[in-house]
């Protein structure tokens, strides 16, 4: 059985094994990176409106708490948003917004600094608010932000599956090699799902992938003496559309629906649906 359909408890503390709750409701992904600027917010906000085409109920969630902008690639600014739920001041359902690409966003907006770090307050807010919205959607998507703080190491600890992205610099790939060592040693995560972001050829993303893997397997032991498993999602090439579509607040989807980008992320798509549990051929 694959690891994703037997998780912990949804209260478990972020250093137990992680992944995600239990139960019926929306798979979580996490979409992470080891480096900054790689292009999560980019692929959470373009994949989400991806798996949406394909029938499914999505979310995307900015976990980015301390430096949110999610609401800038979408361009919602909302007056409601998590900071007003973790306050009190409004209720979770006032800050749900409907993305443009069909979806539903939970947006952190700025000013949410103080959230960066992980506070016993921060961690059951966030729970509950999983907890809550998890029963009307089919896929969640948490658009964290990058590296090892606590508070994004607990913010993927959430999701039953990560999806982390690098790209082929190899700042990127050393960060991304850190990363996933904190995932597989602090998390118990088995498998980590990857998708290589600005790829300049074909077949780079799946050399990367099987260089990562080498040195894992050198240097990493996990606590079941088998190594993690990475696997290769896909590559989104390096393509002028992408920062074309972001100058323009606009879903790459959206405005240039045949640019090599936006067919990378389609394809993205059809791999994750293929993962969700109770898809056809699970991975
Ligand atoms: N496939 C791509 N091709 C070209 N530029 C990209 C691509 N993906 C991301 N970018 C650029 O990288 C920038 C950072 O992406 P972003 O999603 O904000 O990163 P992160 O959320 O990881 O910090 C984008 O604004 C865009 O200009
Ligand atoms: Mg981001």
């Amino acid at each position: 059985m694959n690891d994703a359909l037997s998780p912990p408890p949804l209260a478990a503390p972020a250093a137990k094994p992680a992944s995600g709750p239990q139960g019926a409701g929306a798979h979580i992904i996490a979409v992470t990176s080891g480096k900054g600027g790689v292009g999560k917010t980019f692929i959470s906000a373009n994949l989400a409106a991806a798996l949406t085409r394909r029938g499914l109920r999505v979310l995307v969630l900015d976990a980015d708490l301390g430096l949110a902008n999610l609401d800038v690639v979408l361009n919602l600014h909302p007056k409601v948003t998590l900071h007003e739920v973790f306050t009190g001041k409004a209720t979770l359902d006032e800050a749900i917004v409907q993305a443009p690409g069909g979806f539903s966003a939970l947006l952190a907006g700025s000013g949410m600094v103080e959230y960066s770090r992980l506070t016993p307050e921060v961690r059951n807010q966030f729970i509950q608010v999983i907890d809550t919205i998890r029963p009307r959607y089919d896929v969640i998507l948490l658009d964290t932000g990058a590296g090892i703080s606590d508070v994004v190491l607990f913010s993927v600890s959430l999701a039953h599956e990560v999806l982390l992205v690098a790209t082929p610099e190899p700042t990127s790939l050393t960060d991304a090699y850190a990363a996933i060592k904190v995932l597989c040693t602090q998390q118990k995560r088995q498998h980590v799902r990857l998708v290589i972001n600005q790829t300049a050829r074909p077949g780079d993303g799946r050399a990367i992938t099987s260089q990562l893997q080498q040195v894992l397997e050198r240097f990493v032991k996990t606590d079941s003496g088998r190594p993690v498993r990475l696997i290769h999602m896909g590559d989104i090439p390096a393509d002028p559309s992408v920062r074309e579509a972001i100058m323009r607040r606009q879903l790459l989807l959206q405005l240039l629906p045949g640019c090599p980008a936006a067919l990378a992320m389609l394809q993205l798509a059809g791999k994750i649906e293929a993962t969700l549990p109770g898809a056809a051929a699970p991975k």
